[in-house]
């Protein structure tokens, strides 16, 4: 099956299932605003647990806040948000549509790359066995040219995005010969900048008001409490703060379900550290945030690091982690050294001094900062893309799974009645009654067993237990494996022992290597 149609598969299992809903479906919903349904949420909320503990459990040195969406305006412009938050924007003049200039751009350049792995495709499906890819890519003409031509085009586009040259933008544009998709016409306005935040009013009147922004990141809320924590926690340096929350960002261009929306979540750690010791603290970050993805068991080989070609002007080192989705490899986190660009900005613009008086050194100093910064709803997207899974069954059918990690999982626990009668039912909430304590479980009497089975497949149930007669008399029930579907005969005394180890955030976090 082409990705494509998988990623459309996914989306509508998300949708059908009570994952993600349309945010005001009703009014034909809100473009790139998504809901999280009752599924999803517990899913989302076990992935922000697991960052969560992962961060101020397993390290002493570091603490969470929350802190507020609004915030002062001023500090919008310290950040360089006001200044500096921009997307370069073009707009067909034909069909009124509005682009992302280097979207447009990063498209084409795809566009090489697919045909370049057609042909690699087509000579492996030719060669069999005997085909060897490094060979062919080195000598193939066809490979070769578009290759060239992919490199050319990316040097280009890279050094235009580091002038930030608009005009060079347009004229790549217009060179590649790019057509607006609906249009089909090369009819381009000129490229300019666009600034991502969403403004609102704070006060009660329109004169007594004031303009403020809705957070594009939940980094500065962080930045603007480091002194407060740092001396009522007695925070030593190397020490961090976690935190979990909404960002809003005008994204022009809202495209893969929830990979880009306007209003999102993220999962952000800036970590101060000595000047001087940022970049080996960097690699570490990088390290320690690679270890937490890949204890999800989702294979290494979905993994990669992208380091960033256009550095922005605070950072000296900048890595993304991309996972392998269906529509290629994308960015999930940030990995970013940020000097002590931002703390040094408040302190400019705030007036109050923002550093630390290092015991060890007897000197103050203003700490460099490594920041760790991750999509939840990526986090969330890349999930269930690896979790989908169709599996042709031995009596030719075929079942939907979501083989979700089992500590990710919404329920963990479906206990069935076998029938609706004959004290089958009581028994059941009585198991429920006694285990709902420690992980969440979920009643279900309708339909067949079988039926029950798929159901709770599809929303990623990583065990089943059904309730028949025998239980009544000999206290066992049939307890079902869903990655393997295996069926094993327990004792309900022993449910809580084999699953609650299974299914905790704990056992994941001891995965982390
Ligand atoms: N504080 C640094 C920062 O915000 P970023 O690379 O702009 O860095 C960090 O964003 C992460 O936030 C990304 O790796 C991505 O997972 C997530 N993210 C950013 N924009 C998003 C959007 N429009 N929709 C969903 N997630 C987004």
């Amino acid at each position: 099956m082409a990705q494509e149609d998988v990623f459309k598969k996914i989306v509508s299992h998300c949708k059908e299932y009570g994952f993600v809903f349309p945010s005001s479906e009703i009014y034909d919903g809100l473009g790139a605003v998504y809901d999280y349904a009752q599924n999803g949420v517990e899913l989302k909320n076990n992935i922000k647990q697991y960052w969560w503990q992962s961060m101020v459990l397993l390290h002493d040195n570091i603490v969470g806040i929350d802190s507020a969406i609004f915030m002062h305006p001023t500090v919008w412009k310290a950040s360089g948000h006001v200044d500096a938050f921009n997307d370069p924007l073009i707009d067909n003049r034909d069909s009124k549509k509005r682009y992302r200039a280097d979207v447009l751009i990063e498209d084409a350049i795809a566009k090489y790359e697919e045909k370049i792995a057609k042909e690699v495709a087509k000579a492996q499906k030719k060669f069999g066995d005997s085909f060897d890819e490094a060979q062919f890519r080195a000598t193939n003409a066809r490979v070769l040219e578009n290759q060239q031509k992919r490199d050319a085009l990316h040097e280009r586009f890279a050094a235009a995005m580091n002038a930030s040259d608009l005009d060079e933008l347009k004229q790549i544009i217009l060179d590649e010969e790019i057509v607006c998709p609906i249009s089909g016409t090369r009819n381009w306005t000129d490229v300019r900048q666009f600034n991502l935040m969403f403004k609102t009013e704070v006060g009660s009147t329109a004169e007594g008001s004031s303009t403020i922004y809705l957070r594009p990141e939940t980094a500065q809320g962080i930045f603007v409490n480091y002194l407060n924590v740092q001396k009522t926690g007695r925070m030593k340096v190397p020490f961090g703060i976690a935190q979990i929350g909404k960002a809003f960002r005008n994204e022009i261009v809202a495209r893969q379900f929830i990979f880009r929306m306007r209003e999102f979540e993220q999962m952000e750690m800036q970590f101060f550290v000595k000047p001087g010791t940022e970049l080996e603290w960097f690699e570490q970050w990088k390290n320690t945030r690679m270890a937490w993805h890949q204890a999800l068991g989702f294979g290494a080989e979905n993994y990669r690091f992208h380091d960033h070609e256009k550095l922005a002007h605070y950072a000296n080192a900048a890595s993304d982690v991309e996972f392998r989705m269906p529509f290629g490899f994308k960015e999930v986190e940030g990995i970013h050294s940020r000097t002590n660009f931002d703390l040094s900005q408040h302190a400019q613009y705030s007036g109050k001094k923002i550093e630390y008086f290092d015991p060890e050194l007897n000197e103050r100093y203003t700490p460099y900062v490594i920041e760790t910064s991750i999509g939840v709803d990526r986090m969330f997207l890349s999930v269930m893309c690896h979790s989908y899974q169709e599996e042709a069954l031995e009596n030719g059918e075929t079942r939907v799974v979501l083989k979700l990690p089992a500590a990710l999982a919404p329920t963990k626990l479906a206990v069935m009645p076998l029938v609706k009668k004959d004290g089958l039912p009581e028994k059941a909430r009585e198991i429920i009654d006694e285990l709902k304590f420690h992980f969440n479980c979920k009643y279900d009497e309708k339909d067949s067993i079988g039926k029950r089975y798929r159901r709770q497949d599809a929303v990623g149930t990583p065990f089943c237990v059904t309730v028949d007669h025998d239980t009544l008399t000999d206290g066992c029930v049939t307890l079902r494996d869903r990655d393997t579907m295996e069926q094993t005969r327990v004792k309900i005394s022993d449910l809580r022992s084999l699953i609650e180890d299974k299914v905790s955030i704990t056992s994941l976090l001891k995965k982390i290597k």
